[in-house]
């Protein structure tokens, strides 16, 4: 959770859950926007939508079981109509993602998804991508991958947990290293390289996968199509 009013997060994720239609099944994104989208879908199905969702997970999963939204399973689904999710930073329409740690995960059902709605506040717009870049790495390759990110010009943190002395695990069993490469002028090339790096699970630059932006602001939306 960074940034903005929470009635900036509710009004980019109530704007995005106007778009699911009967029959839909649909990716429920991770943090605290896309936790407003969730609800709203909640109360639609409430109100007789039929849809199906897909955590992106744990918490994603939760909140939807709270919210009484039908689910499917990830491995279950051949389709994903519209995927909602939040972001850490967006930028040209790409975005970074991995504040929760959940980016694997979102990266496989955003992707998958025929259309991407990403739901974000003012806070999280820039030029340039430049907040730290979340890699999911498996455990035994943590220092491997630490210096293959020193390599590319990248200074990697091991995160660690606030309430657990020890670092933080995924909801996969693996581990994360926050890489700060300042500004990053070339997302693909550095999404290339990292994907390219034994021992790398997945890392939060998801670039040319969003469709739309939805900026919530305190009063009203804007939606930018990319
Ligand atoms: C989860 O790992 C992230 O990718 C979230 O989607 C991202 O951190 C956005 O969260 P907020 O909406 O709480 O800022």
């Amino acid at each position: 959770t960074t940034g903005g009013s929470d009635a900036a997060k509710r009004n980019a994720g109530e704007s995005a859950a106007d778009l699911v239609t009967d029959g839909m099944v649909v990716g429920l994104g991770t943090g605290s926007t896309a936790a407003y989208a969730i609800r709203a879908i909640g109360r639609a199905v409430d109100a007789g939508l039929d849809v199906h969702g897909v955590p992106t997970s744990f918490a994603s999963r939760e909140l939807a079981r709270e919210a009484e939204i039908p689910l499917v399973a990830l491995d279950d689904v051949e389709t994903i109509d519209l995927a909602i999710d939040g972001a850490d930073q967006v930028a040209d329409g790409h975005l970074i993602k991995g504040g929760g740690a959940a980016h694997a995960r979102e990266k496989i059902v955003d992707t998958a998804a025929d259309r991407f709605v990403v739901v974000a506040d003012p806070s999280k717009e820039a030029e340039t991508l430049d907040r730290s870049v979340p890699v999911e790495v498996l455990p035994a390759a943590r220092q491997t991958v630490a210096s293959a990110v020193r390599s590319a010009g990248g200074d990697p943190t091991l995160r660690t947990a606030e309430r657990k002395d020890g670092p933080v695990v995924t909801d996969n069993g693996n581990l994360v290293v926050d890489c700060e490469f300042g500004l990053i002028d070339t997302p693909a090339a550095l999404a290339r390289t990292l994907s390219e790096t034994p021992g790398v699970v997945e890392h939060g630059l998801f670039v040319g996968v969003a469709d739309e932006v939805h900026v919530g602001r305190d009063e009203g939306v804007t939606v930018h199509e990319l």
